[in-house]
């Protein structure tokens, strides 16, 4: 079954980085001059999915917003000339197919998954967190629609981290396959290091059967009085074979103010009409 359907979980409080989350969307920030979302969105587009459902909250606005049209922004930019800009806005907003659902308490990642089951309904779906950007987005995508498309179960993508640093994430115990696609043995979420399975981390892509529906349901609110997802993945693994694979480059957190800055730093300097100049003064300061 073709995959079509992407959920794009964007609710979350963002709390590490208030005050600037108050009113404004952490995944709006910009990297540069494109706000993350639309990293993540163009990531699902380059494989084809458009069927993009958002979950947002009543202070993400600004979301639904830019992939709308702007009729007086393209007014004036068809006014002044600038047809390229012109261009690049509104094929943004005709090529995606959002859906907004809210999710009206924030109760965690697993819970915002399941505001959109209605929507998703009985076939097999992507998930791709609001605030992480990939290195290779169109690569590791193609791998997550690969690994489903052979193994017709659901997957996560993985990247290592250093051992001291697992506590900041969900940590899977896998068993080698076939090439370079994984099965999944067991899911930690933030362990302590010396608990931790592995270091091979959950980076915020996923491709789940339907089955991950009842298994959220099922779930508990778990550390932090959430409904986390790597527990909902837990409970799947019961009942399904879940596959995994190291992604390709690097996975970008940009939820926390360091992690932005190291994001938006690395994106920064691989740009040509800027990278040179900024390098330059990064070695002044
Ligand atoms: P995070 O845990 O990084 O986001 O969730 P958060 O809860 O906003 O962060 P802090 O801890 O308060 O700073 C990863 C992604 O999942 C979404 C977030 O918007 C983010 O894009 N999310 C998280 C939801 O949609 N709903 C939730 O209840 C929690």
């Amino acid at each position: 079954m073709k995959v079509r359907k992407a959920v794009l979980p964007v609710a979350g409080w963002g709390t590490r980085f208030l005050p600037a989350t108050k009113s404004m969307p952490k995944e709006m920030f910009p990297l540069i001059d494109k706000p993350i979302v639309q990293f993540i969105v163009e990531e699902l587009l380059s494989v084809g999915i458009d069927n993009i459902i958002f979950v947002t909250g009543r202070h993400k606005r600004a979301i639904e917003d830019h992939f709308d049209f702007n009729p007086d922004l393209e007014n004036h930019l068809q006014q002044a000339g600038k047809e390229n800009l012109l261009e690049d806005l509104k094929n943004l907003s005709a090529l995606i197919n959002p859906i907004y659902v809210r999710q009206k308490t924030q109760k965690g990642l697993g819970h915002a998954v399941s505001v959109a089951e209605t929507v998703v309904g009985n076939e097999p779906f992507v998930v791709a967190l609001g605030d992480v950007v990939l290195e290779k987005p169109e690569e590791n995508m193609k791998k997550l629609l690969g690994i489903f498309e052979e193994f017709k179960g659901s997957v996560i993508a993985l990247t290592e981290v250093p051992p001291d640093q697992v506590s900041k994430y969900g940590v899977a115990k896998v068993k080698k396959l076939k090439g370079d696609v994984l099965i999944v043995e067991d899911l930690v979420e933030k362990p302590k290091p010396e608990e931790a399975p592995s270091n091979l981390a959950i980076v915020g892509r996923y491709l789940f059967t339907p089955s991950i529906f009842p298994c959220i349901s099922e779930t508990t609110p778990g550390k932090g009085g959430e409904i986390q997802l790597t527990d909902a993945i837990r409970l799947l693994l019961r009942e399904e074979k879940v596959y995994a694979f190291k992604i390709e480059g690097k996975a970008y957190d940009t939820g926390n103010p360091l992690d932005y800055l190291k994001t938006l730093i690395s994106f920064a300097l691989r740009r040509e009409d800027i990278g040179r100049d900024l390098r330059e003064f990064i070695k002044t300061l």
